[in-house]
């Protein structure tokens, strides 16, 4: 039952970390072809997207160790997958946090231009650690890693 629960939690707030990073990009590319107010409002807009993916993702990451907490005391046996999934929900965090968050901050710099490429690349590299463990999570339906 609780198991149960902070799956559906942990699911939850993996798809809602996906979901805010979508419009991402095209709204950083909105941005820079407004000024003044507008810009200002896409890119403060942005940011809040930003945070609340840092929280989604921290609370997945928390919610998946508790999960896997309960599920190791209840005698599932966690392969592969599971081992490597701890390790990438790091990477994305770090990719997220050191990357995105921080090259997002550039938007509003000297150099715009160049910090839209780079919010691309990062927004796109979290979606597709994000789509790697997406996959992780159903290995085992497929017998991979039980
Ligand atoms: C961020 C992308 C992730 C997504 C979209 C995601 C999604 C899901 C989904 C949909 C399930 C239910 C699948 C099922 O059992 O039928 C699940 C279960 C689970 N996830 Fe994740 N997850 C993610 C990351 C992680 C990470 C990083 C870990 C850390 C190890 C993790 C650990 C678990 C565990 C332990 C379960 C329960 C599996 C079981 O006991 O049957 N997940 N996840």
């Amino acid at each position: 039952m609780l198991k149960n629960l902070l799956v559906i939690l942990h699911a939850l707030a993996a798809i809602g970390f996906f979901g805010l990073g979508l419009p991402l990009a095209r709204m950083a590319k909105a941005a820079l072809t407004r000024s003044g107010d507008a810009r200002a409002a896409l890119l403060e807009q942005g940011a809040l997207s930003i945070r609340g993916m840092t929280g989604a993702g921290v609370f997945a990451a928390i919610t998946a160790f508790a999960t896997l907490v309960v599920g190791i005391q209840q005698g599932v046996p966690y392969g592969w997958p599971y081992h490597a999934a701890s390790l990438l929900i790091l990477v994305l965090l770090a990719v997220h946090v050191f990357g995105t968050a921080r090259v997002w901050k550039g938007l509003s710099g000297d150099a715009p231009e160049t910090a839209l490429g780079k919010v691309s690349a990062f927004v796109g590299l979290s979606h597709l650690l994000w789509l790697a463990l997406f996959l992780l999570m159903f290995a085992k339906y497929f017998g991979i890693g039980v």
